[in-house]
């Protein structure tokens, strides 16, 4: 099927972490109309076995095809790193993945090449970011650590919570004892708990995220492909799907996309 510049862009996640990506492509794309899905009925996808989460990742992209969209995003790493490839080689569709962005920003960002990741029990296991990495700054050295806990505090909005700073810092002080000078949040839902993050930092540690480079990458290949979005002084939409209910949704949605969210639809597929 031949795809046109005024379909939309389809995005998905487990739940609201994949808002930080559609922020960013927001920003960089203001022309497109995307449909975000939030797969919240099966949500965390971190601490699940990768068969479970690919086959979660397959329904989602087929759903988004379904509604018509040129593009699929996989704002989610736990689904990139098990099943980016797969869905690519089966659906033979664009469907772009966080990673390797990802990895691409902190491999430039971190002078010393020692990069700490954090992500999801998934992510983590299978050594995505680690390969990334080193495939393009082969000397770095690379520290991961699963943080499970972090996504139900995100999707609770627990931003500002003491326990939040507690949990964090627990997480994070095996990593600082590694000397890294970049801290890669390899979870999409992590930017949601950025502040809370960085005060558990040392001076000259910097934190990156696949946002900003997920956003590029998508534009990039929608150049490539001659699928802009030709606007004629229109904004772009974004409509958003959830599986299951979801009461944090809204507001966490208003909050990282600044402005008023309109209906939230729950879809079943
Ligand atoms: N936001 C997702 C990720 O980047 C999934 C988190 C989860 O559902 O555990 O890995």
């Amino acid at each position: 099927m031949t795809s046109t510049g005024d379909q939309p862009i389809g995005i998905f996640d487990s739940g609201v972490g994949g808002l930080t990506v559609l922020a960013e492509l927001r920003r960089q794309l203001p022309a497109e109309d995307f449909i975000y899905l939030g797969d919240t009925a099966r949500l965390p996808y971190g601490n699940k076995s990768a068969g479970v989460v690919t086959r979660y990742a397959f329904e989602n992209t087929l759903y988004l095809l379904d509604q018509g969209v040129k593009m699929v995003v996989i704002a989610c790493n736990t689904a990139t790193a098990g099943s980016l490839d797969r869905l690519q080689t089966h659906f033979r569709r664009s469907i772009l993945g966080v990673i390797e962005p990802g990895a691409h920003a902190a491999s430039e960002a971190s002078r010393s090449g020692r990069i700490g990741v954090i992500g999801t029990t998934g992510t983590i296991a299978s050594g995505a970011y680690e390969k990334a990495i080193l495939n393009r700054r082969p000397g770095a050295v690379v520290h991961g650590a699963a943080c499970p806990l972090l996504v139900p505090l995100a999707e609770e909005g627990m931003m500002d919570h003491p326990a939040s700073g507690l949990i964090i810092r627990d997480y994070l002080q095996p990593l600082l004892l590694k000397d890294i000078d970049v801290l890669l949040l390899g979870c999409t839902h992590y930017p949601i708990l950025r502040k809370a993050i960085a005060q558990q930092l040392v001076d000259g540690v910097r934190i990156i995220d696949s946002a900003g480079a997920t956003a590029q990458a998508v534009r990039e290949d929608l150049v490539r492909q001659d699928l802009l979005r030709n606007s004629m002084g229109r904004a772009g939409t974004c409509r958003f799907l959830l599986s299951d209910r979801h009461d944090h949704f809204r507001h966490l949605a208003e909050r990282f996309l600044d402005g008023p969210v309109p209906d939230i639809e729950l879809v079943t597929y």
